[in-house]
């Protein structure tokens, strides 16, 4: 059988885990997520394609993250004369990266949500063990009133993520307001999101197999800031 002729469910690389705790939300494995993905896998790709490429993923991944939102009704006058029953975003949002390879994501909800606003934590691993360290956060004043999209493309021990829910907290962020948006998730990475703080939603653009001895996800793509900003 041809790669074309796999429907997504059967792409032989298409890892999925037993059962996806309810808040977890993976991105359809469509032919053309998985050609994106496989383009800024390779190590040979130019850091201009890894942008382009990953900026396609981070464009789907925004939308199904807005997907997420509160809508109610709406009724408008089409130029037909009829009516139409809609909906329209209920509440305020505000996105929230986490630097600095959070910020590649800014770009992609600025395209949908024209004049949001955003926040920045910067949180950077230690490249020997791995944890966690919380440098800055500057967010926007009403932040608890506003639902957020937290920003960040890597998933790996989880520990940079929820040190960021944590400073969200901080501000009064509510839990079931906040929605993480990311591109490649280690299986290990959501478990320990998902049991801290089990009422966070986490829209997943893949889900890889594991962490490598170094805690980067495996097969993953290497340092996504890296790669995106120049090393
Ligand atoms: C990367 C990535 C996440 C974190 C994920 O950032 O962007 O923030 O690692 O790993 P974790 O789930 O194990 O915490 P890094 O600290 O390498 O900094 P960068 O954004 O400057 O690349
Ligand atoms: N951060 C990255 O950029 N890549 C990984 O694999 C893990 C953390």
């Amino acid at each position: 059988m041809t790669p074309s002729a796999l429907s997504a469910s059967q792409h032989p690389s298409s890892s999925s885990l037993p059962r996806l705790p309810p808040n977890v939300i993976r991105l359809p494995a469509t032919s053309q997520l998985e050609a994106c993905l496989t383009i800024i896998r390779d190590k040979q790709t130019s850091r201009s394609d890894f942008i382009f490429y990953s900026d396609r993923i981070i464009r789907l991944l925004v939308e199904e993250g807005l997907n997420h939102l509160p809508v109610v009704g709406k009724q408008v006058q089409c130029p037909t004369g009829l009516p139409y029953n809609g909906v329209e975003f209920q509440g305020r949002i505000c996105g929230v990266s986490i630097l600095r390879a959070g910020e590649a994501m800014e770009a992609g909800l600025r395209e949908c949500c024209r004049s949001v606003r955003i926040g920045k934590i910067l949180i950077q691993r230690d490249e020997e063990t791995a944890k966690p360290k919380l440098f800055y956060s500057k967010l926007p004043r009403d932040i608890a009133d506003r639902w957020v999209l937290l920003l960040d493309p890597m998933l790996a021990t989880g520990g940079s993520v929820i040190k960021a829910i944590e400073v969200l907290v901080d501000h009064g962020v509510p839990l079931e307001r906040i929605i993480f948006v990311n591109l490649v998730a280690s299986p290990e990475g959501i478990e320990n999101v998902t049991k801290r703080f089990p009422a966070v939603r986490l829209i997943c653009g893949w889900i890889d197999d594991g962490l490598t001895e170094q805690n980067l996800i495996w097969p993953g793509l290497g340092d996504f800031g890296d790669r995106y900003f120049g090393a």
